[in-house]
């Protein structure tokens, strides 16, 4: 059974530091990372903990402690991740349409880079040829992933250079001399179909046959996690065979062993995270009831930018009736986290928790309507500590030239 926080050690959380507050839970975080290292212990598979899903440096920090390496999507990410310790050679950096001169700096920090376009390909090899080994970002042309806001590896996607393009990166590689060691795919998240990775492992070995020095198949990321009660993630361990399977076969035919690497977010901290808000206002219209939370789509977009679905439980009255409620936030517009929800009877003044608020939380907020963000706490061995205090108004205007 998966490590969860009982409703008392959150209700402690939000008596403690205040609410609206992110909460992690540092155990279940390595749990999620021995999952994977168990269903992919037959193979030399190495995980890159993709840390756009939450990047606080003492998540980063214990994320290193166990082990996993880490994926940057912006070289201020790779910075973040250097803060934390990790040694460069364990930091992926994976740019999408960036100046050049983002790829120079991250070159400068000694990280893995894959590159998405032929521009910035070309520029690479003309400034660096081979001397420093690189990967290159495909676009598989595979329709996958959750909704279509986060599906990338399709072939309307601005990511990765479009696989039709492989001539056109081959002569590249001729004429700069450069040194692939890597080809990267990412199709979307929220897979959870097997066969769409198997399917990129395909696309992968046959674009493979086109530069023999390579040494890496980075699958991305994107395995899917339960959101829902009786919603089912990515079988992890049937990845882990299947994938095992395609490697095999391909060293079996072509007599070549690739290592191959992966870039979990959601799967490492979404289950991990709990937003604990406080109910500031119910208001009766009709059939429906609002219960007006101290948040708002400022804190947690996703559900009002993907639909997405959070759970939500009254963790001060557990045992309430169950009633349904529309959950909606205090900002300035409709932010609507949750829509004719049964949940336990809701009074003012009760906390209600998020679940799955590890991924995509904290990271996507903002301070719209000049509303502080949350402050993030870290449980670990036991122990709830603030990882980053809440917002000021000092902290608003911090960036803002004043005459
Ligand atoms: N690798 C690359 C190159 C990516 O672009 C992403 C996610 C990942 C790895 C990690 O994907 P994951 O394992 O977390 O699915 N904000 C959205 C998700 C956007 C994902 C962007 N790229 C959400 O809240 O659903």
């Amino acid at each position: 059974m998966p490590q969860v926080l009982s409703h008392q050690q959150l209700i402690d959380i939000a008596e403690k530091f205040g609410t609206p507050t992110y909460v992690y839970h540092a155990e279940r975080i390595t749990e999620q990372y021995s999952r994977l290292t168990d269903a992919f212990s037959g193979i030399d598979a190495t995980f890159f903990y993709a840390c756009k899903a939450l990047t606080n440096i003492n998540v980063l920090k214990h994320i290193k402690s166990i082990g996993c390496n880490i994926d940057c999507s912006s070289v201020n990410e790779a910075r973040l991740a250097l803060m934390a310790g990790f040694e460069p050679g364990r930091v992926l950096y994976t740019s999408n349409n960036i100046a050049f001169s983002e790829i120079e700096a991250a070159k400068e920090l000694g990280v893995h880079i894959n590159i998405d376009s032929l521009s910035n390909l070309e520029k690479f090899g003309k400034k660096y040829g081979h001397s420093y080994p690189v990967g290159i970002r495909l676009r598989p042309n595979i329709m996958a992933g959750g909704n279509l806001k986060i599906s990338t590896g399709h072939s309307k996607s601005k990511f990765g250079i479009p696989l039709e393009d492989v001539d056109k990166i081959v002569q590249l590689v001729k004429d700069t001399n450069l040194h692939i060691r890597t080809l990267h795919i990412h199709t979307g998240s929220e897979i959870k179909d097997v066969d769409v990775f198997v399917k990129g492992i395909e696309v992968m070995f046959e674009a493979a046959k086109h530069f023999p020095e390579l040494e890496i198949i980075d699958l991305g990321g994107g395995f899917k996690v339960p959101y829902e009660p009786g919603d089912e993630g990515t079988d992890i361990q049937l990845l882990g065979k299947k994938v095992a399977e395609a490697f095999s076969a391909y060293a079996k035919q072509y007599g070549k062993t690739f290592r191959v690497w992966f870039e979990p977010g959601k799967f490492m901290v979404s289950e991990a995270g709990y937003f604990v808000t406080k109910v500031n206002v119910l208001k009766q219209s009709g059939d429906i009831r609002f219960a007006g939370v101290d948040s708002g789509l400022n804190h947690l977009i996703r559900p009002m930018f993907y639909g997405s679905y959070h759970h939500i439980e009254n963790i001060s009255n557990p045992k309430g009736k169950m009633l349904p409620y529309n959950v909606v936030g205090n900002i300035c517009e409709t932010d609507t986290f949750a829509d004719n929800r049964m949940i336990a009877e809701v009074r003012e003044g009760d906390y209600l928790v998020f679940y799955n608020g590890g991924a995509y939380g904290f990271e996507m907020a903002s301070n719209y309507n000049s509303r502080f963000r949350p402050a993030e706490v870290l449980v670990k061995n036991g122990e709830a500590k603030l990882i980053r205090r809440r917002e000021t108004i000092d902290d608003i205007i911090s960036t803002q030239v004043l005459d």
